[in-house]
């Protein structure tokens, strides 16, 4: 299907979708493409461009396309999960000292734990603090800064056309994992990232019902190139099926990312001064420190994720997470469904994780449901 011929924003590709490739016929929906293998031309060649699962699928360049028309990017690739998307930009990279921040997902800061058998060395920064990162890239022998925003589990927001800056003076790229912002509040390579990186587990399918991820290139180069090879060669993209249930996913994505934004605000909001609660974070909260950056790079709303920190201490958060009923007890975030976490508990010995702290994905239920429910937990502590 033809792109509209004039410029439309990310929500207006995200709605109409992008359509079967012309050899999928006229339908307004392109059909799975379950094959596992492609017939070859007569003349020995492979003229429609698709020869083997492993490499080639219409349905996982169909939802890749789709987010990458949505992220201004040159291109996107689709994993199997945001930890093989993320993964593939550190394996693709000949081994380099890499920046990354203090505080962000946990499976990928543990992953990363083990970086050096890659080659690589790195240096941990908080990403909030410039002359910091600054100070933590060294010109020359840097060759990519890592950065999350906002950032797992603590929210906390980094100045991305800041980064890239520092990052490209020196000679590195920027990666920028947008999961929690989506390309409906923040496109980082408009702001100067190279690659953005999306766990698609979260808000873009929005369901609970896929794992995947995806990454989405400013512009051409060997990096990329070599991230896209060894997608194909490992066999880490995502499975048909779950590129179609994503491609349907993002067609709704601006009308559920205004709902977590609003329930998030309005939790946050609600919730902040609760004599049981020391602190409730969410950059949406005037005082909260990324609050003037945020303004700035995320459009339309600060997301749906928050997270509260007990007064009580850790009992006093476990507490309130079995206290709930409306709001469900599980990890993973940006599903319809609001889900409480007790995040230190599944991040385990050595997270920087404070014992104290609830994270909340507020989903797309009446919110002053939502509110009434913690309220009650909250109440039960005494
Ligand atoms: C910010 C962020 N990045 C990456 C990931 C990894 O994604 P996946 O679970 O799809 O592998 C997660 C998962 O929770 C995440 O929260």
């Amino acid at each position: 299907m033809d792109q509209p011929r004039h410029a439309v924003t990310a929500r207006s590709i995200a709605a109409r979708g992008i359509g079967p490739a012309p050899q999928q016929g006229t339908a307004l929906l392109p059909p799975m493409d379950m094959a596992s293998t492609y017939l070859r031309d007569p003349d020995n060649g492979y003229s429609a461009g698709s020869v083997y699962g492993r490499a080639d699928n219409a349905s996982v360049r169909h939802a890749e396309r789709q987010v990458a028309l949505m992220e201004q990017a040159h291109a996107g690739l689709l994993f199997s999960s945001g930890m093989a998307a993320a993964t593939a930009v550190f394996t693709a990279m000949a081994p380099t000292h890499i920046v990354a921040p203090t505080i962000m997902f946990w499976g990928l800061r543990d992953w990363l734990h083990d970086i050096a058998r890659h080659g690589h060395s790195i240096t941990y920064v908080d990403m909030s603090n410039l002359p910091a990162v600054a100070g933590a890239i060294r010109p020359g022998e840097t060759g990519l800064v890592w950065i999350e925003t906002p950032s797992n589990p603590l929210w906390t927001i980094t100045d991305i056309e800041a980064v890239a800056g520092i990052a490209h003076r020196a000679g590195a790229i920027l990666c920028a994992d947008s999961t929690a912002a989506t390309p409906v509040l923040t496109r980082p390579l408009t702001l100067g990232a190279d690659i953005v990186m999306h766990s698609a587990t979260k808000y873009l399918n929005g369901h609970s019902d896929v794992v995947a991820g995806v990454l989405a290139a400013a512009r051409p180069s060997a990096l990329w190139t070599r991230i896209g090879a060894l997608r194909a060669q490992i066999g880490s993209a995502a499975s048909p099926f779950d590129a179609w249930l994503l491609a349907r996913g993002l067609r709704t994505l601006h009308l559920r990312m205004r709902e977590h934004c609003r329930t998030g605000q309005f939790l946050a909001e609600a919730l902040d001064g609760h004599p049981a609660i020391a602190e409730v974070l969410y950059p949406g909260l005037p005082r909260h420190p990324g609050h003037a950056v945020a303004r700035r790079q995320m459009e339309g709303g600060f997301g749906g994720m928050l997270s509260l920190r007990l007064r009580g201490g850790e009992e006093a958060a476990i507490a309130v997470a079995a206290g709930v009923e409306l709001w469900q007890r599980a990890t993973s975030f940006g599903g319809v469904e609001s889900l409480i976490e007790h995040r230190a508990s599944i991040e385990g010995a050595g997270s920087p994780c404070p014992d104290d702290l609830l994270r909340l994905s507020a989903g797309l239920e009446d919110p002053d449901d939502l509110l009434r429910d913690l309220h009650r937990a909250l109440a039960s502590l005494g």
